[in-house]
């Protein structure tokens, strides 16, 4: 069911039940962090991998001292500098988190999400959420309360309704290696965002987020096929037996059906609209999705992110 009852949805989260949460990033699956059971519903719930750890999400700052030990001051200020929002730090957990919220690993990712509702939940509960994407593993991420009924809607009772998302994909991941700070995983802030905002200078990590070699190439996968190409007009020229559906990063003809992501080449508007978009493409009655590679800079490394692990192989 959805709805907008944050009662119904904080007594369900209390019983050890699943529920669909609305982040600034994307839609969440939610369940008691402390709970091993619940935990391992999640797995289960989005046929996810169990050594594939879960972010948690917390209601304050304050939470990282009980969650978390011997945090680096460089993730402190980011924390401080973009929470509530769309950057997670990963840091050495503390004893109060089970080892099946982060597959075994000593280290947890923490995350205080920006949304009101969710916000509000948090502060409801006497627990922290370990929140997952609301997808099944290796499907587009979802961006709206209708998205998670689709997949998961017969495995959830409740799916708190915080209409679309504001960013539209996951949050960037940081790290400290070697004394620096480190991205695991870009998302809705940008480095050029914490350098900004911090003066902290980040390198991309040496470790990925975890990730079993097979399952990359299929993650974030719409139901047909989706091309990363370098012209569409090209490859749409020398397949003329076949019919596309274009995502466009800015207002142009093209023949095939087209979606636009942006009407000028907004970064932030692009990733706000990635995986609707993707959705909607993947509805059309066309054999196959086209898109050309972003402009790297900004929310647009995410994008390129999502679009390389999206994009079938081999084209
Ligand atoms: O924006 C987000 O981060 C969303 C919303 C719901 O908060 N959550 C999200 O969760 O994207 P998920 O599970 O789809 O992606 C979390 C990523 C995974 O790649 C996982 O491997 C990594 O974070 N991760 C989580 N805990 C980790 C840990 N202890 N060590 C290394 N990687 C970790
Ligand atoms: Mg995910």
């Amino acid at each position: 069911m959805i709805g907008t009852d944050l009662a119904q949805a904080a007594t369900l989260l209390r019983q050890g039940k699943l529920v669909g949460i609305p982040t600034e990033t994307v839609y969440g699956l939610a369940a008691n962090a402390l709970d091993a059971q619940a935990i391992a519903s999640i797995y289960a719930a989005k046929n996810r991998p169990s050594f594939n750890p879960l972010i948690v999400h917390v209601p304050s700052l304050t939470a990282i001292s009980t969650y978390a030990q011997h945090v680096p001051q460089e993730l402190m200020d980011i924390a401080q500098a973009f929470w509530p929002g769309a950057v997670s730090i990963l840091v050495e957990k503390s004893n109060q988190v089970p080892d099946v919220v982060t597959a075994g690993s000593d280290k947890v990712v923490l995350r205080m999400p920006k949304h009101p509702l969710t916000l509000e939940l948090l502060q409801m509960l006497n627990f922290p959420l370990a929140a997952p994407s609301a997808n099944i593993s290796n499907t587009v991420s979802p961006t709206t309360a209708r998205h998670v009924e689709e997949g998961l809607g017969n495995q959830i009772p409740y799916i708190l309704d915080g209409g679309s998302c504001a960013v539209g994909v996951e949050s960037t991941i940081v790290g400290y290696e070697n004394e620096t700070v480190v991205i695991l995983r870009e998302g809705g802030v940008s480095r050029e965002d914490i350098l900004a905002k911090t003066g902290i200078e980040t390198m991309p990590s040496s470790e990925q987020t975890i990730q079993s070699p097979g399952q990359l190439k299929k993650h974030y996968s719409t139901q047909k096929p989706l091309y990363l190409v370098k012209s569409i007009d090209d490859y749409i020229a020398s397949h003329s037996n076949q019919s596309f559906s274009a995502l466009l990063y800015e207002q142009r003809e093209v023949n095939a059906a087209t979606h636009l992501l942006s009407e000028n080449y907004n970064l932030g508007e692009i990733a706000n609209n990635l995986f609707a978009t993707m959705r909607a493409a993947d509805q059309d009655n066309t054999d196959a999705i086209l898109i050309e590679p972003i402009r790297e800079e900004g929310i647009g490394r995410a994008v390129a992110d999502r679009l390389r692990r999206a994009a079938t192989q081999g084209c």
